[in-house]
């Protein structure tokens, strides 16, 4: 890659890092000869409760599984409104609709891009079991309003923490905000693995034991099945992938938090940067600005060798796959942003001599 080019990720520069403690997780696992829930899966998922603060963790394929073991451990009646944020990745959305439960969308602030606690209860109907945020970006969502409102209607609280490792609201961990938490290890996440990868969080002893039967055929003891589960079993390599990654884990979250403030303190105010609130440690999984003029400012960007994203480009709502799910919900929150965001790079391989040529190439297209 030329040295003035800018990507917006570089996954195989991430990972260099890690090289060798990968090597040697893949080379003990091939020896050990047990491939599947081995002695890596178990080693991890002590490891990443412990990271998180939880009781229990339990590894499973990956973070879409993780949010429908997640919904099904709940054992809700089928047909149950579960609240999600109209502003997420579809795989928040499609997991209520494949736990055979109904998505109901609650717009977003515009701050922080998360569900807005002041709208939750015009939502909220008799069918209404349970509330799933999304740390989206790798923000918290305001957690201390909506258990309040979870409380009042007696809901459950679940958290999409999928861009969340590390992140925290009042000093603790996302994962540790609800009754039972889903993460994502895709290779891109703050804690990526070398493919698909995910887990399950929750301080529940009982909800602990139901998705570990649910993530392997319902069966605790060989060919005995208790529940009708599906085969979601962490695998085995990525468990010891994510076990060598996992102690570099902050170091690459203070990274990226460096490369945050670079940008906050350079980037013109006339673009709308990410909120920045003492209750809130962001993980930055994503640095996300709002611009009117996005399509014009990411093609100028690409021009100067910089690569950017959109997360994400279409809203749930208008998504073909949401046509018939999601049929009258209208979330123009959600549509706006969805029009106006741009994702700048923010990763460990990114230096600050990097996010400076980043920032100053957008305060020029501003000024033109
Ligand atoms: C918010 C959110 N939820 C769920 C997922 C699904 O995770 P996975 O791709 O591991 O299935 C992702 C990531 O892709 C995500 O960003």
């Amino acid at each position: 890659m030329p040295a003035d080019v800018i990507p917006y990720e570089d996954l195989g520069a991430v990972n260099a890092q890690y090289r060798a403690a990968l090597d040697a997780a893949a080379k003990e696992v091939l020896d050990s000869g047990w491939y599947i829930l081995g002695k890596q899966v178990p080693a991890f998922e002590t490891a990443f409760a412990n990271y998180c603060g939880v009781q229990h963790c339990i590894g499973v394929g990956n973070g879409m599984d993780a949010l429908i073991l997640a919904l099904e451990a709940l054992q809700l009646p089928a047909g149950s409104e579960v609240l999600v944020p109209s502003n997420t990745y579809i795989a928040s959305i499609l997991a209520i609709v494949r736990a055979g439960l109904k998505p109901v969308l609650v717009e977003p602030d515009a701050a922080t891009y998360n569900i807005n606690p002041a709208l939750l209860e015009q939502h909220i109907s008799t069918n209404t079991k349970a509330i799933l945020v999304v740390h989206l970006y790798g923000k918290c969502a305001d957690m201390d309003a909506i258990h309040a409102i979870a409380k009042a209607h007696r809901l459950y609280v679940l958290e999409d923490a999928a861009q969340a490792h590390g992140a925290l609201y009042k000093n603790v961990k996302a994962g540790n905000l609800s009754d039972i938490a889903a993460f994502s290890f895709y290779p891109s996440k703050n804690l990526g693995a070398i493919g698909d990868a995910g887990a399950v969080c929750t301080n529940h002893e009982v909800l602990d034991n139901r998705v570990r039967l649910l993530r392997n055929y319902g069966s605790r003891k060989k060919y005995h099945n208790e529940l009708p589960g599906t085969n979601s079993r962490l695998d085995e390599l990525q468990a010891a992938f994510l076990l060598a990654k996992l102690p570099g884990l902050d170091a690459l979250v203070a990274h990226k938090r460096m490369l945050a403030s670079m940008y906050n303190e350079l980037l013109s105010d006339a673009v709308q940067k990410p909120e920045v609130h003492p209750d809130y440690f962001d993980a930055y999984h994503i640095y996300p600005i709002r611009v009117a003029k996005r399509n014009e400012l990411r093609q100028y960007l690409l021009e100067q060798g910089i690569g950017t994203e959109i997360h994400y480009p279409i809203a749930p709502v208008q998504q073909a796959a949401m046509k018939d799910i999601l049929q009258g919900q209208q979330t123009p929150i959600a549509v706006a942003i969805h029009d106006s965001i741009l994702s700048l790079p923010i990763s460990y391989c990114h230096t600050p001599e990097q996010i400076e040529r980043v920032a100053n190439a957008v305060n020029s297209f501003l000024k033109s």
